[in-house]
């Protein structure tokens, strides 16, 4: 069995525990062991909710348990998050996170302690929610040199522009539709003032560049100035607006912007739209790629988290590759929608 702690039952934390329980069995084959979830950590109560049998309010319990090899942050924020999981690591719990506040500020010092501890610390989830990125630049594109990163990284901001576009939509309107849908920071100026993608854009960098990239440095402007008639205009000469969050090398330099942009109906990013985020990659010798999705939400982001955990147990389990047995699955004819 291997044991995991989730540390806060938020939005996101609530969501690890629902994708779990509903991907169980598979999960537990692709492990090839049994992943079970011993304790959610929580200053609130939660009656009625069978998470409350596992409910815990003292990190220590979760700290100084051996059985729990790995630990789930979901919490959000910088303390206690930094301080809890800088404890885990150095206590041999692998941590995987979704908190990009986080990773942005101290990620260079957790990758540190978790690789002297021989254990990872993995945040597939805080940047682009549900999609694959992360692990991606950190293994099948490592033989690139990585020239540019270019995307839309922030879910409420895209939602909002895309209704503003396609709607002709009231800035403040959108912005409560998409606190609603459960996009939003907790302090939604983190996602108009272009701060939460400034974090995903210097995690991004960090990772391309193999040396810390501070988000204080990276110029970032939000869409708070962009009123209902930018975009009319935009939309009559055939364009739109999009937040993009950009870092692209120039030979030994490596530049990073969060801004608005107009984009041309031809750029891979134009039709982008809604909550999806959408993240264009250059490499030297891969050429082009774009990775697309869910970028935010609870099941998405849990989708990541729980894909973190997942890894690192077949890991634990020395089961890099997921398996499949021999036995012969009979596929079934694809349905005749020709009728
Ligand atoms: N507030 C973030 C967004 C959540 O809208 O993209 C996912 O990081």
């Amino acid at each position: 069995m291997v044991n995991i702690a989730v540390m806060g039952y938020g939005t996101v934390g609530s969501g690890v525990v629902e994708v779990i329980n509903t991907n169980g069995a598979r999960i537990n084959q692709r492990i090839g062991d049994e992943l079970n979830i011993k304790y959610v950590l929580d200053l609130r109560e939660f009656p009625g909710d069978p998470i409350q049998e596992k409910l815990v309010h003292d990190f220590d319990t979760i700290v100084n348990d051996p059985e729990v090899k790995i630990v789930v942050e979901v919490m959000g924020g910088i303390e206690p998050a930094y301080t809890f999981v800088k404890r885990c690591l150095q206590a041999g719990k692998s941590v995987a996170t979704s908190n990009k506040a986080l990773v942005a500020k101290h990620g260079a010092e957790l990758l540190s302690i978790a690789r002297e501890n021989n254990i990872n610390f993995l945040f597939e989830a805080s940047v682009g929610g549900g999609i694959p990125i992360i692990r991606p630049l950190n293994s099948s594109m490592t033989a690139d040199e990585i020239e540019e990163i270019t995307g839309i990284l922030n879910g409420t901001t895209n939602y909002m522009l895309s209704k503003m576009f396609y709607e002709g939509a009231d800035y403040d309107e959108v912005l409560k539709e998409a606190q609603a849908k459960g996009y939003a920071e907790r302090n939604p100026e983190a996602d108009v003032e272009g701060y939460d993608a400034c974090r995903k854009i210097a995690i991004l960098s960090s990772l391309i560049s193999g040396q810390q990239v501070d988000f204080e440095d990276i110029y970032t402007e939000g869409i708070t100035k962009i009123t209902k008639q930018d975009m009319m205009y935009a939309k009559e000469l055939g364009m739109t607006i999009k937040l993009l969050a950009s870092s692209k090398r120039d030979g030994d330099h490596l530049h990073a912007i969060v801004a608005p942009y107009m984009l041309n109906k031809d750029h891979p990013l134009y039709n982008v739209n809604d909550v999806f985020n959408a993240i264009f990659v250059h490499g030297n010798v891969l050429g082009d790629a774009m990775f697309y999705g869910s970028g935010a939400g609870k099941l998405p982001t849990a989708s990541a988290v729980v894909a973190d955990v997942v890894d690192e147990a077949k890991h634990l389990n020395r089961n890099i590759m997921t398996m499949w047995k021999s036995d012969k699955l009979e596929l079934q004819p694809i349905a005749d929608t020709s009728k």
